[in-house]
């Protein structure tokens, strides 16, 4: 039995401590990109830029550049700058790639059944595609681990609306595809990702100049819209999982996600202490969402793997 890893991000700057994570840690194979952060096209320059920097050997394959129902939202620039990496480094890769996301995940499930791990780090547009197109996807893949959602635990409702996350709220409808669907699925949402906040020196005690370059363009936005010269490493935790389950909490639950309102965008479980007569999770698959996280011990994972050893 092997085991394959492949990103799907929308590479921001802590998407790249995911992928510095999950190098190091795991069977990284594939890089896919998907609109979010920055453009398709604009992550897969980054990730050529990440891998040439690392020397990380992992195919790359640019995804979706818009969501499936709506035109593609304005990327958000102010966390992670209009490259997506702090705007530290010039990046002189074109955004071409052989294959695309869709094509890539879907060709390599089918190679390697039960042996391939998704984490999902940006929106889920790629994920819902690779299930309309392949049926048979869901009973492929090994699991899906998604950064994204926002349930309440310690007040964590969204960070793009008083109710949704990015990831789910740049493009609902897959992610409700996603959430309907078979996969074996693991949700690592805010409500464990913002307690788990790292300080600008911690991220210089790693000593991977590339991190710490990249960093400063967060943490100074932190810094000013929070008073804490620090930052959230989101996507970092999808990897920490995949490691450490044990330092979670978790319930498993039927979810389902708004699409339209003021609260589009919002992850939902099922909420009536009763029998209700119009139940919109009825008979729905469980996904496993972590509630609850162990900051000490992620934080010292995190930061062990990351630091750079002569
Ligand atoms: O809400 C956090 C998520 O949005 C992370 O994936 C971060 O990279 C941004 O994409
Ligand atoms: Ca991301």
């Amino acid at each position: 039995m092997q085991d394959f890893l492949v990103i799907d991000t929308d590479i921001g700057i802590d998407d790249a401590f995911a992928l510095r994570y999950a190098m190091l840690t795991h069977n990284l194979v594939g890089v896919t990109t998907v609109n979010g952060n920055v453009t398709a096209g604009m992550a897969a320059k980054n990730a050529k830029l990440f891998a040439d920097h690392y020397n990380l050997n992992a195919v790359i394959a640019k995804g979706a550049n818009r969501p499936l129902a709506a035109p593609a939202s304005d990327p958000i620039t102010d966390v992670h700058g209009a490259d997506g990496l702090g705007g530290c480094y010039d990046n002189p890769f074109d955004a071409q790639t052989p294959d695309n996301a869709v094509n890539y995940l879907i060709n390599l499930v089918k190679a390697h059944p039960h042996e391939v791990t998704i984490a999902a780090i940006g929106p889920l547009t790629n994920i819902a595609l690779c299930l309309n197109l392949c049926p048979e996807f869901a009973s492929l893949i090994k699991q899906l681990v998604i950064m994204g959602g926002a349930f309440g635990y310690k007040g964590h409702t969204g960070n793009m609306s008083n109710f949704a996350e990015f990831n789910i709220w740049s493009d609902p409808e897959a992610a409700d595809q996603v959430m309907l669907s078979a996969i074996p699925t693991v949700i690592v949402p805010l409500d464990v990702t913002y307690e788990v906040l790292i300080s600008g020196a911690e991220v210089a005690s790693t000593q991977d100049q590339f991190l710490i370059d990249i960093s400063k363009f967060y943490l100074e936005f932190t810094e000013r819209e929070e008073g804490f010269y620090g930052m959230a490493v989101h996507d970092a935790l999808t990897i920490e999982y995949l490691l450490h389950p044990e330092c979670f909490e978790v319930i498993d639950k039927p979810v389902r996600v708004s699409t339209d309102g003021i609260t589009a965008g919002q992850t939902l479980i099922p909420q009536s202490a009763m029998p209700i007569p119009d139940d919109n999770f009825k008979d729905l698959p469980v996904k496993r969402i972590c509630i609850g996280v162990d900051t000490a011990a992620v934080k010292a994972h995190l930061l062990n793997a990351l630091k750079v050893t002569a």
